[in-house]
């Protein structure tokens, strides 16, 4: 099988409470509902490839634990290679995730096996005739570095999403082909806020500056911005009435904008294709199994088009 995407990237097993509100610090605060499931940012990226019909494969570490076990299964249940998760240590990786009645989240990661991925699993096979490799935050910043110059010596296209946003050197920086950050990431980075979509343009443009490619700013209900060349464009978010959780939001537009660099559409078509998958993703609880299969976007896609046309 040719495979189209690579993630190399992060398994979390998400623990997410739905709750009112998040508590004071000293409170005991009673939440409303529990709920289990596969996550991590590189799991969730890779899941919504497939589900988007690309070839993909992950590589990632989890612990030999219950919870290493159902992640590898999330991921063979969704057609993710699984050849290259190893399992390590006693811990996979955790992501507990607090839910609030607006459908926002706020989430604490718990590293686990994530971190016990090393430059001998980053083989050179992982490239050879890859057209795409993601890479997210949740793994050792060294790892990631390291594979990223291999990716680009072998000719790979390098897609970061820098989540949760760390410092990446210089001169791997300017190795990345695509970089995907949220306002908070991108602010991160650029050393000032980026509240506004006119500060999202800026940020964008400087970002841009000091990369390889492209770079996309997402802000959640106000859209995102990309910087393709000078300047930036905005894009205003798909309406969603139906919001119910957020998780994973930010990991099914990366999906959908490598299913459009995989088969050559360009990112200003791509921004919004993506942010019609975000949209069905935050109408149901959770990461990987709220994600839409492609004929559920293209379906989405018909109704907003129709929506719009009356
Ligand atoms: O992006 C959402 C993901 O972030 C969750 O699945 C959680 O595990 C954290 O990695």
């Amino acid at each position: 099988m040719k495979v189209d995407v690579v993630v190399i990237g992060s398994l979390n097993y998400d623990i997410l409470v739905q709750q009112d509100r998040l508590p004071d610090i000293g409170e005991t605060f009673t939440g409303n509902e529990l709920m289990l499931m596969p996550g991590g940012k590189g799991a969730n990226q890779a899941v919504q490839c497939a589900k988007l019909g690309l070839n993909v494969s992950m590589v990632g570490c989890v612990g030999n634990d219950i919870y290493g076990k159902e992640l590898i299964s999330s991921l063979a249940e969704n057609n993710v290679v699984v050849s290259h998760i190893a399992a390590r240590g006693n811990n996979s990786g955790i992501g507990i995730v607090q839910i609030l009645e607006s459908g926002d989240y706020c989430s604490t990661i718990i590293k686990g096996a994530n971190y016990l991925l090393t430059e001998e699993d980053i083989t050179d096979d992982l490239f050879e005739n890859k057209p795409l490799v993601i890479f997210q935050s949740e793994i050792p910043s060294a790892i990631v570095e390291y594979a990223i110059q291999k990716a680009h010596r072998l000719d790979s296209k390098i897609l970061v999403n820098n989540a949760p946003a760390r410092h990446i050197a210089d001169e791997t920086l300017r190795l990345i082909d695509y970089l995907v950050v949220n306002e908070t990431e991108a602010g991160f980075m650029h050393a000032a806020p980026v509240n506004s979509v006119e500060e999202a343009q800026i940020c964008a443009t400087h970002l841009k500056a000091r990369i390889a490619g492209d770079v996309i700013v997402t802000l959640g209900e106000k859209g995102a911005v990309i910087s393709t060349g000078t300047g930036a464009q905005h894009f205003p978010a798909v309406f969603c009435p139906d919001v119910v959780d957020t998780t994973g939001a930010g990991d099914s537009f990366i999906g959908g904008i490598a299913y459009c660099l995989v088969k050559g559409i360009a990112l200003a078509e791509a921004v919004p294709f993506a942010a019609e998958i975000s949209s069905c993703s935050i109408q149901k609880y959770g990461g990987q199994s709220s994600f839409p299969m492609l004929p559920d976007v293209v379906h989405a896609l018909r109704v907003q088009q129709s929506e719009l046309s009356h």
